[in-house]
């Protein structure tokens, strides 16, 4: 079987040792010749690849691995280019999230105004990214889920319209899926999902089983009754619990479909402000988590000197998906993966150049994304702004417009009025200063 070579962009992420895992786990059906990991912190980089060293030696030891923030050593030669980079790190994520809630606005990760702060911070090293590895690896797949990945792609798809090897994907439906297998006490491999929307904005309006058969009624019966949680609801911290115990409420308000979780934010925004803490977010949350966990225990192995009782590198659905994903796309699979790709009628009453989510048959030459036809008045409203919202956001970044950047958060359904939007975007302006092109 041909052996694949690797770059992981962001290597020093929290995420990077659940995705070595996954590589570990997948080394029979799908295996590598080489890994690299890069990333531009040396620091976090170190740490996670001291880590890994020690993970492979006894867990891949043909493995050729590598760790470095050498472009060149990086992207030479890669088949796959996985790439989940954050600009401005958890320091900037907890600014995108404290900002606008000091105005009584949402602040979130990528939804609202954050979330266009991180998507201008985004776009200009997801392009040079794509510059870098097309030097090296013109023929790689690059495999993105760099947030927020609706703004991340629709610049992408302005920038690189002839690129067919930039795929943008998210693992959240992933999760969802996974979620209901829980919940039904089924294999989610076998479910059939037929999906529409944005990226963090979108629905599941079915879910076949093996035989053909409709799950959504029955996940719907059950969520109203019982509540929702995560498949891996015990490693959740509190506020994703809080995050899907609200798809009930989503579903007695809109029962048509199976909602994304993300859109309580936007169906939600006045309860949600006054549920979140403007002093503690969930970038808090993530730095007195999961990220003192990952690196306490990444120095504990690597004093240990064995990975063999490690607590980092359970299963999770982030490394899961984009390694069967990658094996999905070598080995042409076709699979079934929700995606993110240009419209082009996928959805038939929403213009064409939107960069819609979609589930799409995934192989060697690349997804085949399934329409869905007509959507409803109340979906393709909903749809319509904030996909003008995400096309201004990306319009403001190349032409340096302020206007547009104004245009964009106040149709934002989590801020609406004009005169917050700007008091907003004027503290957002000031905070990414460093990363922001200027705005006139
Ligand atoms: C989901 C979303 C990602 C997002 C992540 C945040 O997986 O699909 O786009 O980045 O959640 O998780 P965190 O634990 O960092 O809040
Ligand atoms: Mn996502």
């Amino acid at each position: 079987m041909k052996k694949y070579n690797i770059v992981i962009v962001g290597g020093g992420s929290t995420w990077t040792p659940g995705l070595l895992q996954s590589l570990c786990k997948n080394k029979d059906v799908f295996p590598l010749k080489r890994l690299v990991l890069y990333d531009i912190n040396p620091e976090r980089q170190e740490v996670i690849g001291e880590f890994a060293k020690i993970l492979f030696k006894e867990k891949y030891p043909e493995l050729d691995f590598e760790y470095t923030t050498d472009k060149e050593v990086a992207y030479k030669d890669m088949d796959f280019v996985f790439c989940q980079i954050r600009t401005g790190g958890y320091e900037m994520r907890e600014k995108d999230e404290k900002i606008p809630l000091s105005f009584g606005v949402i602040g979130q990760e990528t939804c609202g105004p954050g979330g266009m702060a991180y998507g201008m911070r985004s776009i200009r090293d997801m392009i040079e990214m794509i510059n870098d590895v097309r030097k090296y690896s013109p023929d790689a797949w690059i495999l993105n889920y760099t947030n927020p990945a609706a703004i991340v792609a629709e610049a992408l798809r302005r920038v690189f319209p002839d690129d067919k090897k930039i795929l943008n994907i998210c693992d959240q439906p992933v999760n969802l899926l996974r979620s209901y297998g829980r919940l039904l006490d089924m294999d989610p491999n076998e479910f059939e999902p037929v999906y529409f929307g944005l990226n963090h904005f979108g629905w599941f309006t079915n879910l076949y089983d093996k035989d053909g058969n409709d799950l959504v009624p029955k996940i719907k019966e059950i969520i109203l009754e019982k509540g929702f949680a995560p498949v891996d609801a015990e490693q959740r911290d509190q506020s994703w619990l809080d995050t899907y115990a609200l798809v009930k409420d989503m579903l007695q308000d809109f029962p048509d479909y199976l909602p994304n979780t993300y859109l309580q934010y936007y169906y939600y925004p006045e309860y949600k402000v006054k549920k979140l803490n403007p002093n503690y977010t969930r970038a808090n949350e993530v730095m007195d988590g999961r990220e003192k966990r990952v690196f306490e225990e990444c120095r504990r192995v690597i004093k240990a000197g064995t990975a063999k009782d490690c607590s980092v590198i359970h299963n999770d659905a982030h490394g899961d998906m984009i390694v069967e994903v990658a094996e999905s796309i070598a080995h042409n699979r076709n699979r079934i993966y929700i995606i993110i790709t240009e419209n082009n009628g996928l959805i038939s009453n929403i213009q064409d150049d939107a960069m819609v989510e979609v589930a799409a048959i995934l192989g060697k030459n690349g997804p085949r994304p399934m329409g869905v036809g007509k959507i409803g008045t109340f979906y393709k409203g909903l749809i319509e702004q904030q996909l003008a919202y995400e096309k201004l956001t990306v319009d403001a970044y190349f032409e340096g417009s302020y206007e547009k950047a104004l245009q964009a958060l106040t149709l934002n359904r989590t801020v609406v009025d004009a005169k917050k939007a700007r008091k907003v975007l004027d503290a957002l302006i000031e905070a990414n200063k460093e990363y922001w092109p200027e705005l006139k």
